[in-house]
C-alpha cells in the first residue's frame, strides 16, 4: 500500500531507537483511532501487526520505557477478588423519563417556567444507547483511571477493563505523529492523508485540560454480538441473552483478558470534568471537540433550535432504530447550553436540563405457561411459546415462536420459566431465553413429541437437519397451510383466495388436496357462508386462469421441501413437465447446479409418494400440467456475485423469502439495513425508510423487473 509507506518504513540510521519508540507508539495509536473510532483504517492489519511487532521487540530490549499509554499495555492482570471504589469528581447523574410527545413538552414547559432562558437555548438530540455508563479520567491526555457509574458518586475501578476496549484513546489528542522524510512518490499519498485529516481538526495539545474526566457508553453492536453468540453457540457455549447482559457482565469480568475477548466499544458524550483548560460552553461544541480529542462519539446527534423539531427528529427515528446497528431505547434530548443546564439543577439524580425520550420497550419478561407444536406447511413441527399476555411496545403479545427444539435444548428453556421476550420490527415474537435467576423448581423440562400433534403419525427426522418432520401427506394441520402456500403469490397467484376461505374450504370437506380446487362448482361456493353470485364467479375465475401459470409455478406450488421458487425454475429448465421430472433419480437430481444430496432426495422421495402421485394424476384431469417453455425467466449463474442487495416494500411477483433466494442463487448478498457498502436496493411499493437513507447515501434503486435483468445479464 502506497500512501502508508513513510509510516512503515524500518527506522533508520539517524533516528534513535528511543525517538522510533515514541513514534510508533504515537502511529499505533492513530492506526488505531482509525480502525475503532473512524472506521476507516488507512493500513492493512497486515502492516500494523508489523508495527505492534517493532514496538514490542523494542520494549523487549528496553522494559524500563514502557509507559501505561503504550498501545501493548491494553490487557493488564487480572484483579484479585473485587474491584476498588472510585469517588466521581462530580455526580454522574442519571435522566427523567418522556413518554412520547407531550411529556417532553410538559418538561420543556416545566423548566421554562423556571427560566425563561430556555427559551433561546437550542437542543441537542442523541441517540441513548443500551449500553453501561462509564466515566474515563485522563492526566495530561493519558488514560489512568477508568469507573462504573456506579451510584453516582462511587463507582468501580474498572481500569484494567476499560484498557482493553480499542475504541477508548489511550492517550489523547489522537494525532498522526510527525511526518517521516519522504520521497516524492510518498509527498503525494502523504499530503493526500494530511488534507484527509485536517478535516478532523484535532485539537492541539495546549488546549487539553492537564485533567480530563469523560462520560461514555460501552456496548456491543447487535452485529458483533450475532457474531459472539454464533461463535459460541458453534463451540458448544453458552449464548448470551442480549447486547447490553452481555456488556455488563463483560466489563465486570476480574480478569481483563475475558473483557478483551469481547467486542466492547464506546461512545463519548459528556464532559463531566476538565481542569486546567476550558471545556465548550454548549453541548454541542461539547460533541465536536471530545471528537476532536479522538473520542469516539455518534455521528447521528443533531442540534435544532426549537423543541418540536428536536421532537420531529427523534421521532424520525423510532421505526428505523434498528438502523442505528445498536441497542438504543431512546433519544436523550438536552438543552445546548450547558451553563444554563448546571443553573437549573436537578430533581433527585435527574439533571433538569436534559430528558430521555424513551422509545417502546422491544424486550419484557414474562411466564412462559406452555409450548404448544404446530403443523407447517411442509409438515415441520414447530413449537410455540403460550405466555402470559404482555404489553410490547404497543402490541400485546401472548405467543412467541421457541424456533425450533434443539433451541429449546441449548437455551434450556422450561415450562413454567420466567423468559425474555424480544418483538421487534417485522420479526415475529421470539423468546431469548430463561432468566435462571429466578427460577423456583417448579418448572418442567419440555419433551419434544414423538408422534404429530394433527394426525398422530410419527414424527421423522431428517439427517443434517434440526427441524423433525410429519410425513403424512394426508395431514389436516398441514392441508390448509399447503392450501395456502399452492395459491400464494409466488405459486399459483390465485387472487381472492385468501386463508379465511382455505380454512372455509377445508372445513367443508370440499378441498382435500390441491387439485380439487379445480374440481370446485359455483352451488358449492355459494352454500359456503359470506358467498354471492359475484364473489363465487372472480373466484372460480381466478382458479381456471391459474391453469395456465407456467411450469416453474406449479413446481414451487408443490411445496417440495427445499425447493423454492428459483430452484423449481432450475427444474422446469432440466424437465419438460412433471412427469418427467417425478422419474428423475437422485443422482440425476444432483447434476443440476445448486441441487445437493438432501434436497435432491427430498425431490425423490416427494414423487415416490402414492399420495403425491395421485394429487398429479387429478391435476393432470383437470388440466393444470403446464409444459417447460425453452427460456425460463429465472437463471442461476453467479452474476449477482459481490453485490450486496436491500429489499424494501412489496415487489409484484417475488415474496420475501423468494427474492432473497433469488438474489443468493444468483451469488449476491441480502442485508437489512442500508449502509455505504449497499450496492443496490430493491424498491417495491409501499417502501419503508430504507428508500430514504438510499437516497441520502447515493445508493442505486431497481425495481423487481430490474433485478431481474441484472441477474440475467
Ligand atoms: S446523558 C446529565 N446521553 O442513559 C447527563 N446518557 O437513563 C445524563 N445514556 O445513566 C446522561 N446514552 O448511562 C446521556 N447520549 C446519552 C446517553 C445516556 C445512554 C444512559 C446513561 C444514563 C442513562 C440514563
Amino acid at each position: 500500500m502506497n500512501e502508508v509507506c513513510f509510516f512503515v518504513r524500518g527506522y533508520n540510521s539517524f533516528m534513535t531507537t528511543l525517538a522510533r519508540y515514541n513514534q510508533l507508539k504515537q502511529e499505533l495509536h492513530y492506526h488505531l483511532y482509525r480502525y475503532h473510532v473512524l472506521d476507516s483504517p488507512v493500513i492493512s492489519d497486515a502492516e500494523y501487526d508489523r508495527l505492534m511487532e517493532e514496538l514490542k521487540a523494542i520494549e523487549a530490549e528496553h522494559p524500563d520505557w514502557v509507559t501505561p499509554d503504550s498501545p501493548t499495555q491494553r490487557v493488564g492482570i487480572a484483579v484479585s477478588e473485587k474491584f476498588e471504589k472510585v469517588r466521581h469528581p462530580r455526580p454522574i447523574l442519571s435522566l427523567a423519563n418522556a413518554f412520547g410527545a407531550d411529556d417532553a413538552r410538559a418538561w420543556y414547559e416545566r423548566i421554562r417556567k423556571l427560566d425563561p432562558r430556555v427559551e433561546t437555548a437550542g437542543f441537542v438530540v442523541e441517540p441513548k444507547i443500551d449500553g453501561l455508563s462509564v466515566v474515563l479520567h485522563y492526566q495530561d491526555g493519558v488514560f489512568r483511571q477508568g469507573a462504573t457509574r456506579g451510584d453516582g458518586e462511587i463507582g468501580e475501578d474498572i481500569t484494567a477493563n476499560l484498557r482493553t476496549i480499542r475504541a477508548i484513546p489511550l492517550k489523547i489528542p489522537v494525532t498522526r505523529g510527525p511526518e517521516m522524510p519522504a520521497n516524492s512518490q510518498e509527498s503525494e499519498s502523504a499530503r493526500q492523508l494530511a488534507l484527509f485529516d485536517a478535516s478532523l481538526s484535532p485539537v492541539s495539545a495546549s488546549d487539553l485540560p492537564a485533567y480530563l474526566v469523560v462520560r461514555g457508553e460501552v456496548f456491543i453492536t447487535n452485529h458483533d454480538f450475532e457474531n459472539l453468540n454464533r461463535r459460541l453457540a458453534e463451540a458448544g457455549e453458552k449464548t448470551y441473552l442480549n447486547p447490553r447482559n452481555t456488556a455488563a457482565g463483560s466489563l465486570r469480568q476480574l480478569d481483563p483478558a475475558i473483557t478483551a475477548s469481547r467486542p466492547l466499544t464506546i461512545l463519548v458524550y459528556q464532559v463531566v470534568y476538565a481542569e486546567g483548560g476550558t471545556p465548550p460552553a454548549s453541548q454541542w461544541a461539547a460533541l465536536q471537540w471530545l471528537r476532536a480529542l479522538g473520542f469516539p462519539v455518534t455521528d447521528v446527534a443533531r442540534r435544532f433550535d426549537s423543541l418540536e423539531e428536536a421532537l420531529a427528529y427523534v421521532q424520525s427515528w423510532e421505526d428505523r432504530r434498528d438502523e442505528l446497528g445498536y441497542e438504543a431505547d431512546g433519544f436523550v434530548i438536552k438543552l445546548d447550553d450547558l451553563r444554563l443546564a448546571e443553573d437549573l439543577g436537578f430533581v433527585g439524580k435527574d439533571p433538569r436540563g436534559a430528558i430521555a425520550y424513551k422509545f417502546p420497550a422491544r424486550e419484557v419478561t414474562t411466564q412462559l405457561l406452555e409450548i404448544e407444536v404446530e403443523v407447517g406447511r411442509t409438515g415441520v413441527l414447530t413449537p410455540r411459546a403460550v405466555l402470559e399476555p404482555v404489553e410490547i411496545g404497543g402490541v400485546i403479545v401472548r405467543n412467541a415462536t421457541l424456533h425450533n427444539f434443539d433451541y429449546i435444548a441449548e437455551k434450556d428453556i422450561r415450562i413454567g420459566d420466567r423468559v425474555l421476550v424480544k418483538r421487534a420490527g417485522e420479526v415475529i415474537p421470539y423468546v431469548i431465553g430463561p432468566v435462571v435467576e429466578v427460577r423456583t423448581g417448579a418448572e418442567r423440562p419440555f419433551t419434544p413429541p414423538a408422534v404429530c400433534p394433527a394426525c398422530g403419525q410419527a414424527v421423522e427426522h431428517f439427517e443434517g437437519e434440526v427441524a423433525w418432520y410429519c410425513v403424512n401427506a394426508a395431514c389436516p394441520a398441514q392441508l390448509v397451510r399447503n392450501v395456502e402456500h399452492f395459491v400464494s403469490r409466488g405459486a399459483m397467484d390465485i387472487n381472492g383466495l385468501g386463508i379465511r376461505i382455505v380454512e372455509q374450504l377445508v372445513e367443508a370437506g370440499l378441498v382435500r388436496d390441491v387439485a380439487d380446487l379445480y374440481f370446485l362448482q359455483k352451488e358449492q361456493l355459494l352454500a359456503l357462508e359470506g358467498f354471492a353470485e359475484k364473489k363465487a364467479e372472480n373466484l372460480l375465475q381466478a382458479i381456471r386462469a391459474s391453469a395456465a401459470q407456467p411450469l416453474h409455478r406449479l413446481i414451487t406450488a408443490l411445496g417440495i421441501r427445499g425447493v423454492g421458487e428459483v430452484m423449481a425454475a432450475d427444474l422446469s429448465r432440466a424437465y419438460p413437465d412433471l412427469e418427467a421430472l417425478s422419474r428423475a433419480s437422485v443422482a440425476e437430481l444432483q447434476q443440476i447446479a445448486g441441487i445437493g444430496p438432501n434436497i435432491a432426495a427430498s425431490i425423490a422421495d416427494w414423487f415416490s409418494r402414492p399420495a403425491n402421485r395421485a394429487l398429479l394424476a387429478k391435476l393432470k384431469t383437470a388440466g393444470v400440467w403446464p409444459v417447460a417453455s425453452k427460456q425460463s425467466s429465472v437463471t442461476s449463474h453467479q452474476s449477482l456475485s459481490g453485490l450486496t442487495f436491500v429489499v424494501t416494500g412489496t415487489l409484484p411477483t417475488f415474496t420475501r423469502e423468494g427474492v432473497k433466494e433469488f438474489i443468493e442463487q444468483h451469488g449476491g448478498k441480502v442485508t437489512d439495513s442500508v449502509s455505504k457498502k449497499t450496492s443496490y436496493l430493491v424498491l417495491g411499493e409501499n417502501p419503508g425508510s430504507k428508500l430514504e437513507k438510499a437516497q441520502a447515501l447515493g445508493v442505486p434503486i431497481l425495481d423487481e423487473q430490474g433485478l431481474r435483468k441484472l441477474a440475467e445479464g
